[in-house]
């Protein structure tokens, strides 16, 4: 049985990931160390769906901290969530969380696989790392992130080339375009919109709302993620979009049909560091680890809204 060492397990994707990877057959060693970027309550529910599986152990651990050698000692395959995510809170004074938890880590966690048989590390990059590119967004356009947490996400992923090429870690980067469903982040708009039409609070829309994103279903994100461990592509970075273009007011329009209620919302000043398009060119996800997003938009949200209502207030 292969064994999986999956980092921020306890997060919204990593915490999905343990338990389709376990469904798969593989035994998982999930690790966290519950930032507090949002609620730890949270992140203990999520990893409830998954603490009582067979073939999965659960560690509280802090990459940057703790000894992470015995870890990894026998590790087949790593998947690398663990992060700062949010492009908002990466300016001023907390950018350095995100060179700790995005670029440290990394480094830490790659150190510590020198020298191992690990056949696949995995590293949830970001479009992010894109910045206000044209559309779609191709792995062959030079990145040039325009937030500190873009940067730091690229950072990453050329820490994974260097070890690569100078250690042998066979690496895939997936650059993951905006995840949505159960377990998202309570930060993420999808979250914040879903909460407000539920208690009925003012939700605040960043500029005129008509900014696009490529919006994945979570289930979609972690089939790829372990399609990536799995095939025969190292280091390279594959987009991994959803398909499902949509621009925040018809995301609105479609979360008040699936809930029967009216949005009420206020635009505010758009928010520095996020761009206001992105698509994914899939060609290379389709290349390589015949990637196909399966789950529609409103199917989608009307997934997370379900979800919100029996276990997100
Ligand atoms: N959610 C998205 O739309 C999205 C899009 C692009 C990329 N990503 C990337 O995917 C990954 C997962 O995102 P998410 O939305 O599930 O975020 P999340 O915040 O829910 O999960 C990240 C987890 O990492 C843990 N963590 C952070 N630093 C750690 C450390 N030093 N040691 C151990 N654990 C640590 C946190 O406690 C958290 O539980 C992140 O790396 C993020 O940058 C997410």
């Amino acid at each position: 049985m292969d064994k999986c060492l999956v980092t921020g397990a306890a997060g919204f994707i990593g915490s999905h990931l343990v338990e389709k990877l376990v469904a798969s057959g593989f035994f998982v060693v999930g690790i966290d160390s519950f930032t507090n970027y949002y609620s730890q309550q949270q992140k203990k529910r999520n990893i409830e769906e998954f603490i009582n599986l067979p073939n999965v152990t659960f560690h509280s651990v802090d990459i940057l901290f703790d000894d992470l050698h015995s870890l990894v000692k026998d590790i087949d395959y790593c998947f690398h969530l663990a992060g700062e995510p949010g492009v908002r809170l990466s300016w001023g004074q907390t950018f350095q969380n995100y060179l700790h938890q995005n670029v440290f880590t990394t480094q830490k966690l790659l150190e510590s696989l020198k020298g191992t048989s690990i056949k696949k590390f995995i590293y949830a990059s970001s479009s992010s790392v894109y910045g206000a590119c044209d559309l779609p967004m191709k792995e062959v356009n030079q990145p040039k992130p325009i937030s500190p947490y873009g940067v730091t996400k690229l950072a990453a992923e050329q820490i994974c080339h260097a070890y690569w090429h100078n250690h042998k870690i066979p690496f895939v980067a997936l650059r993951y375009f905006t995840v949505y469903g159960p377990r998202q982040r309570p930060d993420m708009a999808f979250s914040r919109m879903i909460k407000c039409l539920e208690i009925g609070e003012l939700f605040y829309v960043y500029g005129d709302g008509k900014q696009t994103r490529d919006f994945t279903y979570v289930d979609d994100i972690v089939d790829a993620t372990i399609s990536a461990a799995k095939s025969g592509a190292c280091g390279e970075v594959i987009n991994t979009g959803g398909g499902s273009r949509a621009n925040i007011i018809e995301i609105i329009n479609l979360l008040e049909k699936i809930s029967d209620r009216k949005l009420n919302f206020e635009h505010i000043e758009g928010q520095k560091g996020d761009p206001s398009d992105t698509l994914a060119d899939l060609e290379k996800a389709t290349r390589y680890l015949n990637y196909q997003s399966k789950t529609h938009l409103e199917q989608g949200l009307k997934n997370q809204f379900q979800w919100f209502r029996e276990y997100g207030k």
